[in-house]
């Protein structure tokens, strides 16, 4: 038989139930999907179906009500929160809607922090440092600080912050969600390059078709299900 690919992520059989207010509400029923090393698949689906949910609990930023998520063949989703911050910290990197910068560091110190804070030393990280400025085309703003960046721009360092310590899988939640149609298409534009030139694995969620296009595959969510 066949190996099978080598997966990134695989959800098993993931339910998640949230209870505002005390009124029980299914967001994932029986969710199954599994990412292959190197693809660049899109979630897409209607607001409110259960996109963010599914993309954070693959991310292990939230744990499943039931089923499992497995990193690299390693199921992640029993790990205790200590196991599960260092995991993130090492092998996940996270892109949102909105940048999440830290408004009085540079663009390299927002780059290098996560590192930094994993206990890393900054002059391991130089090279990487330099070449991840140059996939994002910000090695001359390197010294600049958030506010003195476009939103495309700063979409970049988040980037380059979720990259820098190459991650198994990039997940990026509407990333191109917060920016005008035109700066939308470069940033997917440029994780396609990153996609390819790297064979970096990205998981996205989008609601823009033309961004989706950039994918490789497309999985659609449709009120908890993949349909
Ligand atoms: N922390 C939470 N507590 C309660 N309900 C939530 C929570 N997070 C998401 N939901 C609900 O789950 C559903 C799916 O949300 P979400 O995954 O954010 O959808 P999408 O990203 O597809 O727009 C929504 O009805 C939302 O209100
Ligand atoms: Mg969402």
């Amino acid at each position: 038989m066949k190996a099978e690919k080598n997966i990134a992520v695989e959800g098993r059989h993931l339910v998640k139930d949230f209870n505002p207010g005390g009124t029980p509400t299914k967001v994932l029923k029986d969710v199954s999907l599994k990412v292959a090393q190197g693809e660049f698949a899109a979630i897409m689906g209607p607001s409110g179906s259960g996109k963010s949910t599914l993309l954070y609990i693959l991310g292990g930023l939230d744990s499943p009500t039931s089923g499992s998520v497995l990193l690299n063949g390693t199921d992640i989703s029993r790990f205790d929160d200590a196991k599960m911050s260092r995991i993130r910290r090492q092998k996940i990197g996270f892109v949102f809607q909105f940048y999440n910068l830290i408004p009085n560091l540079s663009v390299e110190e927002n780059i290098l922090l996560p590192l930094l804070l994993d206990g890393r030393k900054k002059q391991e990280y130089k090279k990487d440092l330099e070449h991840i400025l140059e996939v994002v085309g910000l090695s001359h703003r390197r010294r600049h600080t958030p506010r003195e960046l476009s939103g495309g721009q700063q979409q970049r360092v988040a980037i380059a912050r979720a990259l820098i310590g190459r991650p198994e899988i990039l997940f990026a939640d509407e990333p191109t969600g917060n920016l005008d149609t035109g700066t939308g298409a470069e940033i997917m534009e440029l994780l396609r390059e990153i996609n390819r030139d790297s064979g970096q694995t990205i998981l996205m969620v989008t609601h823009s078709p033309e961004a989706a296009e950039s994918s490789s595959r497309i999985i659609t969510v449709r009120d908890g299900v993949i349909c």
